[in-house]
C-alpha cells in the first residue's frame, strides 16, 4: 500500500477529523501516534481498530499547545516507529465569540490550540525530518474560515488564517528539504465541535441549504484528501490549501 513503512503523528487524534485522519492513513498502511489530551478510553479503541487494520499505533497524551508536549510527540514516535514522515497538525478548538465578547483567556486558548500547536509541530516535525533525510509531509487542518470571516468566531478565524499563511511560508522554508506544506480546509463537518448546531433542526436546515452539496462532510470525507496529500500522488504540491467544503465558501446562499 502506499504508506507502507512511514510514520504519522495526528494531533487530536481520537476523534472528529483526527480519528477518520489517524484510521485513514491506517489503512493506507502507515504507523500512527495519535495525540490526545481527553479520553484514553477513545484512544485505546482506536488503537485496537488501527491493529485490526494490521498496522501499529501509540496514544500519547500531550498538549499540544506547548511545546514541550509537541516535542514528547515526536520523541515517540521515533523510538517507538524510528521516524516521522508525515505531522497532521490537526487539533483544533473554536468558542463562537464575537470581537466584542472574546475574553483573554478564551483568545489565548483559541491561538494555542489552533496555531501555536501547528506552528511549533511543524518545526519540531520539520527538525526530525531534516535530520533523518528523504523529505516528508507537513498537513495542516485548517478551515474554509482561514479565508472566509465568520462573524461570531473571530479568535477562531484569526487563528486558521495564520495557519493559511504558516502553510504557505512553511512551504517555501522547507522546500529544498522536499518537506511539503499543505492545507486541508473542511467547511461544516459532523464532528464534536459542530454539535451545536447537529443538535438543532433549524440550524442544521439553514446549514445544509448554504451547502451547495446540501449536506455536512462526513469525516472520512476530510480524511480522504489528507491520505491523497500524504501519498507519492501529491508529491507536487506544497504552500497551499486544498478545499474540501461542498462548495460552501462559493455559496450564493447567506448562513
Ligand atoms: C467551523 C464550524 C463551521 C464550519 C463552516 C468550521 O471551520 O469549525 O463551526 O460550521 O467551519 O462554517
Amino acid at each position: 500500500m502506499t504508506l507502507k513503512d512511514k510514520v504519522a503523528i495526528v494531533t487530536g487524534g481520537n476523534s472528529g477529523i483526527g480519528k477518520a485522519i489517524a484510521l485513514e492513513l491506517a489503512r493506507l498502511d502507515a504507523n500512527i501516534v495519535i495525540d490526545y489530551l481527553v479520553d484514553p478510553t477513545a484512544t485505546e479503541a482506536l488503537e485496537r481498530e488501527i491493529a485490526e487494520l494490521g498496522d501499529q499505533s501509540i496514544g500519547v497524551e500531550a498538549d499540544v499547545s506547548k511545546i514541550a508536549d509537541l516535542q514528547k510527540l515526536v520523541d515517540a514516535a521515533v523510538s517507538r516507529f524510528g521516524r516521522v514522515d508525515i505531522m497532521v497538525n490537526n487539533a483544533g478548538i473554536e468558542t463562537r465569540t464575537s470581537v466584542l465578547d472574546t475574553t483573554e483567556n478564551q483568545y489565548n486558548k483559541v491561538m494555542d490550540v489552533n496555531l501555536k500547536s501547528a506552528f511549533f509541530g511543524t518545526q519540531i516535525a520539520a527538525r526530525q525530518m531534516i535530520k533523518q533525510g528523504g523529505g516528508g509531509r507537513i498537513i495542516n487542518i485548517t478551515s474554509v474560515h482561514e479565508d472566509w470571516p465568520m462573524p461570531g468566531n473571530t479568535a477562531y478565524c484569526l487563528a486558521k488564517g495564520g495557519m493559511r499563511m504558516l502553510t504557505r511560508t512553511a512551504g517555501l522554508e522547507l522546500a529544498p528539504h522536499n518537506i511539503l506544506v499543505v492545507g486541508v480546509g473542511p467547511g461544516a463537518v459532523a464532528t464534536p465541535i459542530n454539535l451545536s448546531t447537529m443538535n438543532d433542526p433549524a440550524k442544521l436546515k439553514q446549514l445544509d441549504a448554504a451547502i451547495p452539496l446540501g449536506r455536512m462532510a462526513r469525516p472520512e470525507e476530510i480524511a480522504n484528501v489528507v491520505g491523497f496529500l500524504a501519498g507519492d500522488g501529491a508529491s507536487y504540491l506544497t504552500a497551499t490549501t486544498i478545499f474540501a467544503d461542498g462548495g460552501i465558501m462559493h455559496s450564493s446562499v447567506g448562513l
